[in-house]
């Protein structure tokens, strides 16, 4: 029975170009776990979109001196383009500033209210005495007052990844500013009452704990222990999205308390786009669907306690519909927190301020896009901190995917050509050789099949790719080219074999690289797109229109099954999958590293 899958993925700050981390760290895992269950007839969702509130983009606003609505549309923009371009295959990439997610984020509020789970409390805030108002989260930096970070932002540390409170950083400063005289003044704001949760978190934990990761549950399990606090979830500034009371019009809803609530508000934009306004129940009230979300490690107790806390406090909204009562009802929880950990850029932390970066639209317009893929899979920063180098980058490309996937492919779909007439040969039967080559690339199947549903994904990658070098190694052992001179009979088995298991390479590979999958799917000869077709498109809501990226599979004839390889199927001329790199690329590339970069002005 085909199950349905929730991919959820962390919604990028549009305060900035999307860069590697970035990749590593949610983007492409999800997708490749979005590509996989799809190749298995899985009814998958996969939804986010530009973060496009709180103090990272108005920060930026006042840095260039334009309106923060500026930024985030520029970046919104750029982010359709740059993931089109590597293939993120979202259902749906929206924004957080659309008109249905201003509104069910307030419709959270008000039932959160309603329930007994906000309360109100006066806080103290730091106040600046030169722009005469509260500044917020990321208007303020300090020494963490933690683990002694000299430059923690006032709402989280960068450095040990705890929430923190602004106004108890060690010598908090004004970070547009150094100057400013920060004084604490008093403010009324909302409280999410997270202790109230406590029992029904630990439960979830305790339910989930043996299949998460290691240091998601660590995270998890050890915010709890320290106690859990209500949190502000209103703020004051003046970019974000309204409280829906009278009396609170100069003040905003915290970005991270709405964020979350994309997952959600996404699916049922989706639904609504698709003209199916019911849809997203399938999986948001389906106790049998699975939530997965992919994050990076910053982010972890927003997405394992707070949006949990949001989701059994708003007690199965919009649940009164007939075709939900057949469900039990409440929102799901998330099933798996896969988040990644940090991918450092050449022995370095990433630093967008001394520019320690490497862009994706830089990137993707200098090398295939699936050999950025590849590499930063074969590096995912799953158990620990990774490293991406352009050294690595330079060797991965040529001596793996090139070496071991491009050339296996190039070497035997160009013999076929020429020495068997354009044709997948035709044989009498196979060797015990040749069988035991084209098992072992079927039963790779499952065994891959069980590391992606793990999330294991680097490991995946590296089965599928220790099966390439196999077939290598067999075909160096059955050497056509020496036997079609003696017994071609013999060397039409080999060449049939290799085909069939490179047939099978290419659903495999497929989640990982998808382009080059595609192009294969055609040197076989086959028609037809093994997935869908990513396009932005444009929807009107009443008062505005916005753009987003979405995925349309309808037209997807890929499976996750084995390959049937006819023989004396016609093949179509095969061109080089893998671009070699030249080794100077790795120097030019190095010398981009902590220069300035030039930023294109925003123009709206
Ligand atoms: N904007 C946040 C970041 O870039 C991630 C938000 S994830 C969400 O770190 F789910 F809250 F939207
Ligand atoms: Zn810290």
């Amino acid at each position: 029975m085909a199950k349905y899958i929730h991919v959820s993925v962390a919604w990028p700050y549009a305060n900035g170009d999307l860069h590697v981390g970035h990749l590593a760290g949610a983007y492409l895992p999800a997708d490749i776990f979005a590509r996989y269950h799809r190749l298995v007839g899985n009814h998958v969702l996969m939804v986010s979109g530009s973060d496009s509130h709180g103090t990272p983009i108005s920060v930026e606003a006042d840095k260039r001196g334009i309106p923060a609505r500026e930024v985030f549309e520029h970046y919104h923009r750029r982010f359709l383009l740059t993931q089109q371009k590597v293939g993120i295959s979202y259902d749906l990439f929206t924004h957080t500033d659309t008109e249905n997610h201003h509104q069910i984020a307030q419709d959270f509020f008000t039932r959160l209210l309603e329930k007994g789970h906000l309360y109100k409390e006066t806080q103290k805030l730091l106040y600046s005495a030169a722009e005469k108002r509260f500044l917020p989260d990321r208007y303020v930096e300090g020494e963490c007052y933690i683990c002694h970070y000299p430059a923690a932002r006032g709402d989280q540390c960068d450095n040990c990844g705890n929430l923190l409170d602004a106004t108890l950083l060690i010598e908090p400063r004004n970070r547009a500013n150094p100057e400013d005289k920060l004084v604490v003044k008093e403010s009324e704001h909302y409280f999410l009452d997270l202790a109230y949760f406590e029992p029904q978190l630990l439960k979830y934990l305790d339910e989930h704990d043996h299949h998460w990761r290691a240091n998601v549950v660590r995270f998890s399990r050890n915010f709890i222990a320290d106690g859990l606090q209500g949190r502000p979830i209103t703020r004051d500034i003046d970019w974000g999205i309204d409280v829906p009371l009278a009396g609170w019009e100069d003040k905003k809803l915290y970005v991270w308390f709405e964020a979350v609530m994309g997952y959600f508000t996404a699916s049922v934009e989706w639904a609504k786009n698709i003209g199916q306004p019911d849809a997203w129940k399938q999986w948001w009230y389906n106790p049998e669907a699975r939530i997965y979300n992919f994050i990076g490690k910053d982010n972890i107790p927003f997405h394992t306690i707070i949006w949990q806390a949001e989701l059994l406090g708003v007690d199965g909204i919009y649940n009164d519909a007939e075709e939900v009562k057949s469900y039990d009802a409440d929102l799901q929880l998330p099933y798996d927190v896969p988040a990644n950990e940090f991918m450092n850029i050449e022995g370095d932390k990433f630093s967008k301020s001394r520019n320690w970066a490497i862009w994706a639209p830089d990137i993707l317009e200098r090398y295939q896009p699936d050999a950025v893929r590849y590499y930063v899979a074969m590096t995912f920063p799953e158990s620990s901190d990774s490293d991406f180098s352009w050294e690595g980058f330079l060797s991965r490309v040529n001596n793996e995917l090139l070496a071991t996937w491009g050339n296996l492919v190039n070497r035997m779909l160009g013999f076929a050509y020429k020495r068997f007439d354009g044709k997948v040969p035709e044989f009498d039967h196979l060797t015990p050789d040749d069988e035991a080559i084209i098992a072992q690339s079927e039963a790779a199947f499952e065994l891959i099949g069980t590391l992606l549903e793990a999330v294991k994904l680097r490991e995946a990658l590296q089965t599928a790719m220790a099966l390439a070098k196999d077939t290598n190694v067999y075909l160096d052992r059955r050497a056509p080219w020496k036997s079609i001179k003696t017994d071609p009979a013999d060397a039409a088995r080999a060449v049939y074999t290799v085909l069939k298991v490179v047939d099978n390479l290419k659903i495999l590979l497929a989640p990982f690289l998808p382009f080059t999958s595609q192009k294969l799917h055609e040197y076989l000869g086959y028609d037809g797109q093994l997935f869908g077709e990513l396009k932005t498109e444009e929807y009107q809501e009443s008062t505005r229109a916005h753009e987003a990226l979405v995925y349309d599979g309808s037209g997807a004839i890929g499976r996750w099954e084995k390959s049937d390889l006819k023989p004396g199927t016609a093949l179509r001329e095969p061109a080089p999958l893998v671009v070699k790199l030249e080794p100077e690329m790795v120097e030019f590339e190095r010398g981009f590293l902590g220069q300035p970069r030039e930023e294109l002005p925003i123009t709206v």
